[in-house]
């Protein structure tokens, strides 16, 4: 089978944000506490931060992170992390213990350790309006209040600066503690927003829309908090998870055109409504939902109420990186009105990065599509047209066998991601870019390795699932442009 794609160097689509390549952290099982965070860990510094973890987040290259939650965010007081006394307290939203040991400065010197800008997520399920701007203040104001005076007697002299923020999350589930309606969240969203911004002028702020496409209010969900937040938020949050059901592999992996769809019909809302905000991906990923639904929630309910406990750790395939390898293009090919996106999450819980407590750290599949694709797409996203066989889908419907971003930037330096959906079969990419002549410096896949199962996934014991070089690229060039051909394998990103 072969595909044809097409495009010209001058075509873009606009430019690649940094921020596209954002991540999360939330109190919730072992993504903090013996994931990022392990006092007495034989690679941890004096503060506990694990060095193999901010080894591998390093060279994952995530650009900003949200925190501190998540369902956690919906119950949590911000004031038990900072300061000497750390109370214990009940996280309902995980069941757990939360010792509130790692909190607010914790979080900013690891940030600060790792190289990323904060996302920070303010509770308005059980608090609103107070509690924000107080956190707001005690992270942003410089000083002579009491707020900003007990950051800097806590260690912090300079205000924190944090510009991301975001209004809650997830206020449309049912699930969320302090759930509410779209004219209830859309109300006291903008309230929030309004005063936080006389405080701090200078901030991004996020409001939230749905928790994924299937929701029932979804869609009406946009357009209620949109109206009453018109104006004063820079950008809408859209999370969005996937996975395999029933086998049919499939549909799993049109996730990125699913995706595609899901910021299509965001776009439409804000552009019905004349405004301009950009779309937060801002949590995103690849995550058996049975597997929480099944086993974590009844082991949760068995063991009580415990400090991090084992929760939604994916050990991630073939399949699924390859899966987020299209999600990735997906963003890419939205840059236009996705202003930013975070992986949900970083460490353990359906995380690129996995540790055991005392022992290892170690990269997941998934954790190879990310890095390479936040090391090597810049620029701007170009335009680009795909003919050729189409794969029909129980889910989706119709889409590409073939699917394709790519980036190009002034120094000349590009980069195409392809993802082979024909799970039996290699296919053939031609691919024709106008007005641009170029070579190939490095091809490589990631694909069943040595044709073992799709479901190989990696451990602490032994890594086999990365990226291989991709033989047997051809590249020609003449006055109008370059043509690349390469044979993708089954199954491949
Ligand atoms: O990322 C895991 C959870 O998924 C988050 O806490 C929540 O916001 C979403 O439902």
């Amino acid at each position: 089978m072969s595909v044809h794609i097409e495009g010209d160097a001058g075509q873009v689509i606009g430019p690649v944000p940094r921020r596209l390549f954002g991540s999360f952290v939330e109190h919730m099982g072992r993504s903090v506490y013996t994931g990022l965070y392990e006092p007495g860990h034989s690679t941890s510094d004096e503060r506990g931060f694990r060095g193999d973890v901010l080894e591998l987040v390093r060279e994952l290259g995530p650009t900003v992170v949200r925190y501190p939650g998540g369902n956690f965010v919906s119950g949590y007081r911000w004031e038990d992390g900072v300061g000497p006394d750390r109370p214990r307290r009940l996280d309902p939203s995980w069941h757990s213990v939360e010792s509130n040991r790692f909190g607010l400065h914790e979080f900013v010197a690891w940030a600060e350790a790792a190289g990323i800008e904060v996302m920070y997520a303010v509770n308005l399920g059980t608090r609103g309006i107070q509690e924000a701007t107080d956190v707001l203040e005690y992270c942003n104001h410089p000083g002579g209040t009491e707020l900003s005076e007990r950051r800097r007697a806590n260690g912090a002299d300079r205000p924190f600066g944090f510009k991301l923020w975001c209004l809650g999350n997830e206020m449309d589930g049912p699930w969320q503690i302090g759930h509410k309606t779209a004219d209830e969240y859309g109300r006291l969203a903008a309230e929030t927003a309004r005063v936080m911004r006389m405080i701090d002028p200078g901030l991004e702020l996020v409001v939230a829309g749905s928790s994924h496409a299937d929701m029932p209010t979804f869609g009406e969900w946009e357009r209620t908090v949109l109206r009453h937040t018109a104006g004063l938020v820079d950008h809408i949050s859209l999370h969005a998870y996937y996975q395999e059901l029933h086998g049919d592999t499939d549909s799993y992996l049109a996730s990125g055109a699913a995706l595609d769809a899901y910021i299509g019909t965001v776009a439409g809302i804000i552009d019905e409504l004349g405004l301009d905000v950009g779309i937060s991906v801002d949590e995103w990923n690849v995550w058996d939902l049975r597997r929480w639904n099944e086993v974590d929630q009844a082991r949760l309910a068995e063991g009580g109420w415990r400090e991090h406990p084992r929760i939604i750790e994916d050990d991630y395939t073939v399949t699924d990186a390859v899966v987020v390898g299209s999600l990735l293009s997906s963003l890419l090919r939205n840059v236009d009105r996705v202003t930013m996106a975070n992986q949900a999450q970083l460490v353990n819980v359906i995380a690129p990065i996995r540790t055991e407590p005392g022992g290892p750290a170690w990269r997941q599949s998934t954790f190879h599509p990310f890095q390479r694709v936040a090391a090597l797409a810049g620029g701007s996203s170009l335009r680009l047209s795909v003919e050729g066989p189409r794969l029909r889908t129980a889910q989706h419907g119709e889409v590409d066998l073939v699917d394709v971003a790519a980036t190009v930037e002034d120094s000349g330096r590009g980069a195409v991601f392809l993802t082979n959906r024909a799970t039996a079969a290699p296919t053939e990419v031609r691919l024709r870019l106008r007005g641009a002549r170029f070579g190939v410096y490095a091809a490589e896949t990631l694909t069943a390795p040595d044709g073992e199962s799709r479901h190989a996934v990696n451990t602490a014991v032994s890594q086999p699932v990365r990226p291989v070089p991709l033989p047997g690229t051809a590249v020609t060039s003449d006055p109008g442009g370059t043509t690349i051909t390469v044979t993708l394998p089954p199954l491949s990103w």
